[in-house]
């Protein structure tokens, strides 16, 4: 496991200065880089040692026969897997005859640094062989969000006290053998040979392979130039087979010269385009980024993320671990966003193989907040690829005998990839999370033109799916019954309260968009008479509660279940899905993740002051967070509550989940959400931001460790600043037009002119919730 030790604290990068050869595979996921489109892990330039070798293309799947003991109606057949795609990343050593591998001889300096504002990950290492020869390399390494096809290395050796014969092999790998999955039901099915050869050439300093995958069809294609600095005599050849294409480099060198190679890559795939013209098209890319060249590349990287921290960035006064750790999130999540382009945005981005690739609800209820409010381009782009899988979705429907359009709980191309249904196809409020993220972006940008030909679509074809799967009973309350809501330690309830309370919204807001674009909705099939049966289930739509506690319940009929036996449960038997049967877990008052208390969060308007109190202090004991999605929504309804203190402890187990690796299973790939959930534990837990029609709310409140909290956010297309001290809150509007907001209950109107200050109440007292036994955050 990483300790809190393996990488340095400061402000704008992410660096190690030693190498644990058993954390590789932790770091490379730490280090990877992507735009959404090209992910590549943060291996090792020499392709080994490695913990997992990864270069991801965003929708390039195998698919593999899902296996079940007992067959039943309506059973996905076949699952989809993300594969390594040919790894472009490559750059083999040999110095005097030997490899230059760290396994072996004396790794004398070693520093890798993730510079979170230039985009790039940076190495620095002194080795020296096991015969005697000691050489410097150093590599920068890029994945361009601005060529979203590119990425690039720049690969340099020098020789330390005496002269050295150098090589380097610069290559192109597909079918990298991969190591076998863990025990870990969680970990990604690995496939092995997934790509069948297509073309491979090597001509000069260009390198080209093609491919195609067996089952699902799709081409890969990746093309390598390269650029040499070297001392005369440096010589160069290449070569290529059906798995590897291959540029090599040799040349002496004596002390003070070095040998450098420059690398660009560039990635395409297609399930359409033919051999010649996946040929073509990544031939195309690599001569763009040729023209850029590595120094384009970089100046074009940091002006992109300049533009991205100018709207984005989150300062924190007081915990310097935290100020680092949610800058590595935003950094993240834009990369695993950004340029995606009507692709899913994974449940692990595309730093590793976990979940298989899949992209999950997590996506919209976690990754697009952020990004709504910071990069919001990347967010209608994600929307739009759920409006492309819209077919998938009706036919989803159609089979389980629903209407309207059912997403899949888990997927790559959109079809549902889940094999387990109670936790898959039940966990229907993946479907109002799509609805929530749509309303999300229209309030937020205003953007008119998507909510017609976008949101619009994805609003009716789910409204129209609670409609069908939802009823109203005798006395006409409307119940959504046999459901599993986001604690997937309850399943197939009746009256999911976070579900029926984001159906409600799913229904009321669809009937708006239908009003406010009559001519759209009427060509979707929609009329007075659908869009009142919406609004007439949204009025009767039944939440459970527990009039005798003066709680919601989470289902009806959970708070009447026996509790976990969680003084009889150890601490090493967490998670509890991996040490007891779901069937026990299913009936008692015990709760995987925020359930309930996301709804106080994502419809906190439903709920008054005295009751998000009450159902956080009834749900915490129950809570054990076996999901890294919980602890960042706890952190807000914590904050929300008063709890300062435990909203902080909590905000600081989402930032710290990767970088402190807290779940064992970084080395799988980041928890995108959880990170988002970083920014989200900030912003709306210590900014108390919320929703407020088309415009925001705040109620600000630190807790003790921080002085200062600011963040800035993109709102109808201004920027505005809010900075958040002890006492006093200020709010700057950077730039656009004025903009009208509250601050604890008080409405402010800000303009470019004058920052308004508010003063910032006092917290209210209340006891302090418990959680379950070894389950406590860890106090900071
Ligand atoms: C959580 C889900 C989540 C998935 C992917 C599971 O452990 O329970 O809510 O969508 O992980 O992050």
């Amino acid at each position: 496991m990483i300790t809190e030790r393996s990488y340095t604290v400061e402000p704008w990068a992410v660096r190690e200065t030693s190498l644990d050869l058993d954390l590789l595979a932790q770091s490379e996921s730490v280090f990877a880089l992507s735009n959404g489109h090209v992910g590549w892990r943060g291996n090792l330039d020499e392709g080994e040692p490695h913990g997992l070798p990864g270069a991801y293309l965003n929708g390039v799947y195998e698919l593999h026969p899902l296996p079940y003991a007992e067959a039943g109606y309506g059973y996905p057949e076949s699952g989809q897997t993300a594969i390594n795609v040919t790894n472009g990343k490559v750059l083999r050593l040999l110095v005097d005859d030997e490899p230059f591998d760290l396994r072996y001889g004396r790794l004398v300096a070693h520093e890798r640094k993730l510079d979170l504002r230039r985009g790039v990950l940076e190495r620095v290492c002194e080795w020296t062989s096991p015969a005697g020869t000691t050489v410097r390399v150093r590599s920068t390494r890029l994945v361009s969000l601005t060529q979203r096809a590119v990425a690039a290395v720049a690969y340099e050796v020098e020789p330390v006290g005496s002269r050295a014969r150098v090589v380097i092999q610069s290559e192109l790998v597909t079918n990298e053998s991969l190591p076998d999955p863990n025990g870990d039901p969680r970990a990604a099915r690995a496939l092995k040979s997934p790509l069948e050869p297509e073309e491979d050439m090597a001509v000069g300093p260009r390198l080209r392979l093609v491919h195609r995958t067996r089952r699902s069809g799709l081409r890969v294609a990746v093309a390598a130039d390269h650029r040499v600095e070297g001392p005369e005599r440096t010589v160069t050849s290449s070569e290529s087979n059906v798995d590897v294409a291959r540029f090599t480099v040799t040349s002496v060198l004596e002390p003070g010269q070095r040998l450098r190679v420059e690398k660009l890559v560039a990635h395409g795939w297609s399930g359409a385009r033919s051999r010649p013209a996946m040929s073509d098209q990544v031939e195309a890319a690599l001569a763009a980024a040729d023209h850029s060249g590595w120094q384009g590349l970089l100046d074009d990287q940091r002006a992109y993320l300049d533009d991205f921290w100018d709207v984005a960035d989150v300062e924190v006064d007081g915990d310097e671990e935290i100020q680092q750790a949610v800058r590595f999130a935003l950094f993240h999540v834009l990369e695993a966003g950004a340029r995606a382009e009507q692709r899913a945005i994974p449940a692990k981005g595309l730093t590793g193989s976990g979940y298989d690739g899949h992209a999950f609800w997590d996506t919209e209820m976690f990754v697009l907040p952020l990004l709504t409010y910071t990069a919001p381009g990347a967010v209608s782009e994600a929307l739009r690829w759920r409006q492309n899988t819209l077919d998938a979705a009706r036919e989803r429907a159609a089979q389980l005998g629903l209407r309207g359009a059912a997403f899949p709980w888990r997927t790559i191309e959109g079809q549902e990839g889940s094999a387990y249904w109670p936790a898959g196809t039940a966990a229907f409020h993946v479907n109002a999370d799509i609805a929530d993220a749509v309303v999300r972006y229209v309030a937020a940008t205003g953007d008119v033109a998507f909510e017609r030909e976008t949101g619009l679509e994805l609003l009716v074809e789910t409204a129209r799916l609670w409609r069908s799967l939802g009823h109203h009973d005798h006395a006409g309350a409307f119940h959504i019954d046999g459901v599993t809501g986001p604690d997937e330690y309850s399943a197939v309830c009746d009256d999911n309260t976070y579900t029926n309370l984001m159906a409600r919204q799913n229904l009321l807001t669809a009937a708006d968009a239908a009003e406010r674009h009559p001519e759209q909705a009427a060509r979707l099939g929609v009329d007075d008479e659908e869009t009142a049966a919406w609004r007439d289930a949204a009025a009767a739509m039944n939440i459970p509660y527990n009039a005798e506690l003066g709680v919601h319940e989470q289902h009806a009929g959970f708070t009447r279940y026996q509790r976990w036996d969680f003084a009889g449960t150890r601490a090493d038997q967490y998670p509890l899905m991996l040490h007891f049967p779901y069937f026990d877990l299913y009936r008692k008052q015990v709760i995987k993740q925020a359930d309930l208390v996301l709804a106080m969060y994502t419809c906190d308007s439903f709920f008054d002051e005295e009751h998000i109190a009450r159902n956080f202090a009834y749900y915490e004991p129950l809570t054990v967070r076996d999901s890294s999605l919980s602890a960042c929504v706890q952190a807000v309804v914590a904050a929300r509550a008063g709890h300062l203190r435990l909203a902080y402890d909590y905000t600081a187990e989402a930032a710290l989940m990767d970088l402190a690796d807290l779940e064992h299973n970084t080395r799988d790939g980041l928890h995108i959400a959880s990170l988002a959930g970083t920014w989200t534990a900030l912003v709306a837990g210590f900014g108390g931001m919320r929703r407020d029609g088309d415009s925001l709310r705040f109620a600000p409140r630190l807790p003790e460790r921080f002085s200062r909290l600011a963040f800035r956010l993109r709102l109808r297309g201004s920027c505005l600043r809010v900075e958040i001290g002890p006492d006093k809150a200020v709010y700057t509007l950077l730039s656009g037009p004025p903009l009208t907001l509250r601050h604890h209950g008080e409405q402010v109107t800000l303009t470019t002119d004058t920052p308004a200050v508010r003063p910032v109440p006092p917290a209210p007292q209340r006891p302090e919730p418990q959680q379950p036994p070894h389950r406590v955050p860890n106090a900071r």
